[in-house]
């Protein structure tokens, strides 16, 4: 057995990589490996009214957590031995390229969780070459968000239908000269799921400080800092708005929208028109039926109805229906590129991320929106290698098992 030495500093020197102990923006994003890493941060840096209405979910949550599990409870398949030096995770959706098979699901309220905002996500989009939707009740106008993105950048905009009609269709006249390829209609909202994290927190649009919202805003001085010294909430479609989050939906959303509806956006919008929260296998016919481009299986990130289908669950037999007459997109539950890469593998086109890119906003601004990109593009192309396949068009259902019994 040799024997033991005395270590010398030459030895130890190498081996140090002391990191500054607190660490700026940069180093703390970087150490952050996972999307759950990102919510952390967000957790500890955002006020709690804004962090859990970006968490939370509707009722008992229900509908969001079985929507993480089944993407938990999939078994992959992998091939071996193929050769996956190049890998490519491009796809075609909606007729034009996206660099990642996923994009950026609308948010309403998106400064309100960080002050960047749908800057910060579109500019992080367009830097990943993916496409950006801006939501109705977005915080940044529809023309500021064309203005902020190049001529190469991918913005879609999110309908939804107002109870006043002629406002509804002066957003999509808006959208489209601001050169918006793609209207996101979402078709789930007859009234507003029940928050209760909001209604708990006495949560209302612009927020307000509360005795609860006081003792926060000591813990997190540099929130309130820059919320109150840059450019007050307003609303992508509303001129000015005062009152609780219900308040607001109720004046928004209207129970009456019908498939009829769909007609007359098919016939004003000159792009593609997706419709999203689509949650049955026959409304997918009928919207298949109805002329739409596509279809996003979706119930809404669990924020409507609770105990909603699990959209993974659905996806098989929704490609089996209507797969060959429209795209089929999903949403709801995404956290990790392996999702991602799971439902492109049982026929999804194309997926979008909500709270995964709104965790890195609160966590960092625009830069945590780039972070949270990075890591679900590095986790999408290391599926892909694992599971031996080099594109996206290579993947097939038989690289998943929903596993039995857990349906
Ligand atoms: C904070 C927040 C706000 C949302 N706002 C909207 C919205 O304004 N319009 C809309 O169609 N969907 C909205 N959604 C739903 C998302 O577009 C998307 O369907 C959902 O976030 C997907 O689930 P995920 O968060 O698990 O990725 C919102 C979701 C969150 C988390």
């Amino acid at each position: 057995m040799s024997e033991r030495r005395v270590p010398k500093w030459h030895d130890l020197a190498p081996l140090m990589k002391f990191e500054q102990p607190f660490g700026g923006r940069d180093a703390r994003l970087k150490r952050a490996q996972t999307i759950w890493d990102l919510r952390e941060l967000a957790r500890k840096r955002t006020p709690k009214v804004a962090f859990d209405y970006t968490d939370g979910a509707a009722d008992a949550e229900i509908s969001l957590r079985r929507a993480r599990e089944a993407f938990a409870d999939i078994e992959f398949r992998p091939a071996i031995l193929r050769n996956v030096a190049e890998t490519n995770a491009a796809t075609t959706v909606l007729g034009k390229q996206s660099r990642l098979p996923f994009g950026i699901a609308p948010t309403g309220f998106t400064r309100m969780m960080h002050t960047a905002g749908e800057i910060a996500g579109a500019h992080a989009a367009e830097r990943a070459g993916i496409p950006f939707t801006l939501s109705t009740m977005g915080t940044t106008a529809i023309e500021d968000v064309a203005a902020a993105t190049g001529p190469d950048a991918r913005n879609w905009f999110q309908l939804y239908m107002w109870k006043d009609r002629d406002r509804s269709m002066a957003l999509v006249e808006r959208a489209a000269k601001a050169d918006f390829d793609t209207l996101v209609v979402t078709v789930d909202v007859p009234v507003a799921g029940n928050r209760l994290r909001d209604a708990r927190n006495g949560m209302t649009i612009p927020p307000s400080i509360t005795l609860g919202g006081a003792v926060d805003a000591l813990r997190r001085p540099w929130w309130w800092w820059d919320f109150l010294t840059t450019e007050p909430l307003s609303f992508a479609s509303l001129d000015r708005w005062s009152g609780t989050v219900a308040d607001l939906l109720d004046v928004m959303f209207d129970p009456t929208v019908g498939f009829d509806d769909l007609t007359w956006i098919r016939e004003s919008w000159p792009g593609k028109v997706l419709a999203k929260g689509v949650q049955t296998v026959a409304d997918a016919k009928r919207l298949a039926d109805a002329g739409v481009d596509g279809i996003v299986l979706s119930n809404h990130g669990g924020r409507q109805l609770d105990r909603a289908p699990v959209p993974l669950h659905l996806l098989p037999e929704v490609v089996r229906e209507v797969g060959d007459d429209l795209e089929i997109h999903l949403d709801t539950g995404i956290t990790h590129g392996a999702d991602i890469v799971a439902a492109l593998a049982l026929g999804a086109r194309f997926t979008l991320v909500g709270r995964a890119y709104l965790y890195g906003l609160m966590a960092g601004g625009e830069a945590g929106v780039d972070r949270a990109i990075d890591i679900l593009r590095s986790q999408v192309i290391r599926t892909m290698k694992l599971l031996g396949v080099r594109s996206i068009e290579e993947l097939e259902p038989d690289h998943v098992r929903l596993l039995e019994g857990r349906r």
